[in-house]
């Protein structure tokens, strides 16, 4: 039986695809099957986030229209064995709560672990998707109305009845939260009211490949915090340390 996730937050550009794709690229490198299932219609960019956009040759709009099904559109990433993907479609594409549970019904057998990407945004359309999740991970940077944003939307979700919350602060550094980290993060903590799961320092090889369009650099300091997140979805007791410039 799969673990369904959604990596969700309030604010836009908190790093939810980031957090997708490092998940998934590390769960995977465990020996995991995972899944990445991209619902950022219109702005696709996990296919980027791996050197894969000239070998999409479906996505999630053939699946919606049924000209293909779920597993046939999905496209299994070099990167890693294991990692697989089923990407947004390029165009603004209607999708109900229903269809994504009829999607991930179609194909878990065949994963361990599928992760879904929300988009952003406190909207109804994101809420019914998310419900449907093993485990909503929330994300939020250090900013205040980050902050504030993650906080209206977990204790939204906790009033639909998910309690199956967890915390991923992202893009921490020194500079920005300064050098009390660890008081510092309990302060985000307690204001998100969210367990935290883990902590993404802000890696500058991140922002680079973003800004340069080229795959995640699997020699970041962010990809060994999301090594460490992913031990901890399998139950795996793996100490925090923060290690930011
Ligand atoms: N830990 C990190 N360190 C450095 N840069 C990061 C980190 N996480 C994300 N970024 C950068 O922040 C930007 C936004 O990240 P990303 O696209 O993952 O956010 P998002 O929440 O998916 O955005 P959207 O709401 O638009 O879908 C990108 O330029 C990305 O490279
Ligand atoms: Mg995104």
């Amino acid at each position: 039986m799969s673990k369904i996730i959604a990596v969700t937050s309030g604010k836009g550009g908190t790093g939810k695809s980031t957090v997708c794709a490092g998940l998934g690229y590390t769960l995977a490198k465990q020996g995991h099957r995972t899944l990445l299932i991209e619902l950022d219609f219109g702005l696709r960019c996990l296919d980027i986030m791996f050197g894969v956009e000239d070998n999409i040759k479906y996505d999630l709009g053939d699946v919606l229209s049924g000209r293909k099904s779920a597993l046939d559109a999905v496209a299994q990433v070099p990167m890693a064995t294991n990692l697989n993907l089923l990407c947004a479609p390029k165009t603004l594409t209607s999708v109900s709560a229903e269809q994504i549970v009829e999607i991930c019904r179609s194909v878990k057998k065949y994963f361990e672990y599928i992760i879904i990407d929300t988009g952003a945004g406190i909207n109804s359309h994101v809420f019914d998707i998310v419900e449907q999740a093993n485990l909503i991970l929330v994300v939020s940077t250090p900013d205040p109305v980050c902050i504030r944003d993650a906080s209206l939307m977990s204790d939204e979700f906790y009033n639909r009845g998910n309690k199956s919350q967890r915390l991923i602060i992202n893009k921490i550094s020194k500079k920005v939260i300064g050098d009390a980290l660890v008081a510092n993060l309990d302060e985000i903590i307690d204001k998100v009211g969210v367990q935290l799961i883990g902590v993404i320092p802000d890696d500058f090889k991140m922002t680079v490949a973003t800004g340069k369009g080229t795959p995640i650099p699997t020699d970041s300091s962010a990809l060994k915090a999301f090594d460490a997140i992913s031990k901890r979805l399998g139950g795996e007791f793996v100490p925090l340390t923060v290690k930011t410039s």
